[in-house]
């Protein structure tokens, strides 16, 4: 492992609603981190403009930029996504279309989270999700997958009130790291 190096861990929530629940889940990951993270969330999915290969390439938008620099400086990603329709909401596979040319992803340690206030916990979200982690090459660890169910019943706030939820997400957190160090140890 690489002394005296911090790891740094991007958080990304698929929702713009204000109250969401995975954007509070995304923050609330912040508490969860051991010492040694740098832990930052990216709060604009939302001002991605919808993606065209025409304006892909060298001349794609600033906050498209942004967003992609943002992913190269992370040694790991957190996805958080309700799901909208028995799919992943279209803003997240908006921001996530946007990396395709340019291979931020590529074998990217990435934790994949779902969560819904339904018995299922975003499953069908969280499948399809996958499969664009998958198509992208990111590396997904097994325990890095997590569907968490009745996800009103178990946060308040930014605060995680289910011991259960919050040892579930602190395995998801430690399977990352671990991946990370890993490839750290490779360099
Ligand atoms: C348009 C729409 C479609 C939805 N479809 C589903 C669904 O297919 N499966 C599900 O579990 N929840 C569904 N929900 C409920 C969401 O899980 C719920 O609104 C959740 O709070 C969204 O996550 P958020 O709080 O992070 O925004 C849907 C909600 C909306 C607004």
């Amino acid at each position: 492992m690489r002394n005296n190096t911090k790891i740094r861990i991007l958080g990304i929530s698929g929702s713009l609603k204000l109250s969401s629940s995975n954007s509070a889940l995304t923050r609330a990951l912040g508490g969860l981190m051991p010492d040694g993270v740098e832990y930052t969330v990216y709060n604009s999915p939302g001002l991605l403009p919808h993606f065209s290969p025409d304006i892909d390439g060298d001349n794609s938008p600033a906050v498209v930029t942004e967003f992609r620099e943002m992913l190269v400086a992370s040694d790991g990603v957190i996805l958080c996504t309700p799901e909208y329709a028995f799919n992943l909401p279209g803003v997240l596979k908006n921001a996530l279309d946007w990396t395709v040319s340019t291979g931020e992803f590529y074998e990217k340690p990435t934790a994949v989270i779902s969560a819904s206030p339904l018995p299922s916990g975003g499953s069908k979200a969280h499948l399809s999700l996958m499969m664009t982690m998958t198509a992208m090459q990111a590396n997904v660890p097994e325990k890095a997958k997590l569907m968490i169910a009745s996800i009103n019943k178990k946060m308040q706030g930014d605060v995680i009130t289910d011991n259960n939820t919050g040892e579930e997400l602190k395995t998801v957190i430690n399977e990352l790291i671990a991946l990370i160090q890993s490839k750290q140890n490779l360099l």
